[in-house]
């Protein structure tokens, strides 16, 4: 397996951003896995794992290794009159699979078109949208150990999902090297369309009764609507997460924002939208030089295709201290930064 030397990829991060990694490879075989981290290690080098690079801010020059996974295909391993376990290699595309699944009868995952990024990325931060999140259907997955160094299966349970938030973010950060997931998916169809978003596009379109078809397409239309299409305008969705703050906080917001969006979260706390925070900070649509603030969802930020990675975080930073200054709130933001 040989390595490529001083690979751009600003392509293969959905920001745009300009990054040149020193070694890059891509890898769907294990023993192709083996020998790079065979390399990596006796060069003592950092390594990145890229999945669709949907989530990452990338600094301008990238040191050690760069490692994309690139397993492909989607089975079904079992399946019965109600459920189906099916797996997927890390390296599909998320979008393209959830539309497979849609063609094939297989639902519970509707609600997650159009994500940018890939199969392997999406139990790294546990990704949900439209009151859904891949945790609801998560089955199980296939993960190189490094520490070990050997293949391990693991289940839900030990994959530690919480909001935007896994195991492989937190405790075993770096150590797996996910390669197939697998999820348990219904073949009969239940709409989960409580997410306001959802039930009043439908409401507007006169459809009582949805089918899963309908729920996809509404999904697609709403985020086309307030997301920008990474190939269109550089971005990674949501640059920061929601705040969860206690009762006693959301109390006080309440009393002096009346009209602050926020949503009640685990025992006694409150999940806030960051998105209003920002807006109502007066951040939406706010330009700076290459880098912005989107206009239609002030919690997106984008590059409008010179800026840089130092760029970006110089704006959150700024954005970060305004919030701050005005609701006493601390914005945490959800992509990673790399190297950090
Ligand atoms: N809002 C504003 N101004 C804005 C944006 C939002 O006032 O500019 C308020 C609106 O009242 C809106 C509320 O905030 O109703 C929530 O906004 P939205 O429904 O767009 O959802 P969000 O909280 O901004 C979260 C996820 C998204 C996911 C949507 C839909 C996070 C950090 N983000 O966004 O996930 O698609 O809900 O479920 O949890 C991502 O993680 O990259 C992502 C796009």
């Amino acid at each position: 397996m040989q390595w490529q030397k001083d690979i751009d990829l600003t392509h293969k991060n959905s920001f745009g951003f300009p990054a040149i990694a020193d070694h890059f490879a891509e890898v769907d075989q294990i023993e192709d896995l083996e020998s790079v981290l065979d390399s990596v290690e006796k060069n003592g080098w950092p390594l990145l794992i890229l999945g669709g690079g949907s989530n990452l801010v990338l600094r301008e020059k990238i040191p050690g290794a760069v490692l994309s996974v690139a397993t492909q295909g989607l089975n079904i391993l079992a399946d019965n009159e109600h459920t189906a376990i099916i797996e997927v290699g890390a390296g599909e595309n998320w979008h393209g699979f959830i539309t497979q699944l849609l063609q094939k009868g297989l639902h519970g995952l509707e609600n997650l078109a159009l994500i940018p990024g890939s199969v392997g990325a999406a139990p790294v931060q546990n990704i949900g949208a439209y009151g859904v999140e891949i945790a609801d259907c998560f089955h199980s997955l296939t993960a190189y150990d490094r520490i070990n160094k050997e293949l391990v299966q693991l289940g839900k349970d030990e994959c530690q999902f919480g909001y935007r938030d896994s195991l492989f973010k937190s405790d075993a950060k770096g150590r797996y090297i996910i390669w197939t997931v697998r999820f348990s998916l219904s073949t009969v169809f239940t709409p989960k369309i409580g997410y306001k978003g959802i039930s009043d596009h439908l409401d507007a379109l006169g459809i009582v009764e949805p089918s899963a078809y309908q729920v996809y397409q509404a999904v697609c239309d709403i985020r086309m609507g307030k997301l920008p299409l990474p190939t269109e305008l550089g971005n990674a969705g949501s640059f920061f997460e929601n705040p969860i703050v206690t009762e006693s906080t959301y109390q006080r917001l309440k009393a002096q924002f009346p009209d602050i969006v926020a949503y009640p979260d685990k025992a006694g706390h409150f999940k806030l939208a960051a998105g209003w925070l920002i807006d109502r900070a007066g951040w939406k649509g706010c330009r700076v030089g290459e880098v912005g603030v989107y206009d239609k969802q002030a919690l997106v930020l984008v590059n409008y295709g010179q800026g840089l990675a130092t760029d970006l975080l110089k704006l959150a930073e700024d954005i970060s201290l305004s919030v701050k200054n005005q609701f006493d709130v601390k914005l945490k933001i959800e992509p990673r930064i790399y190297p950090e």
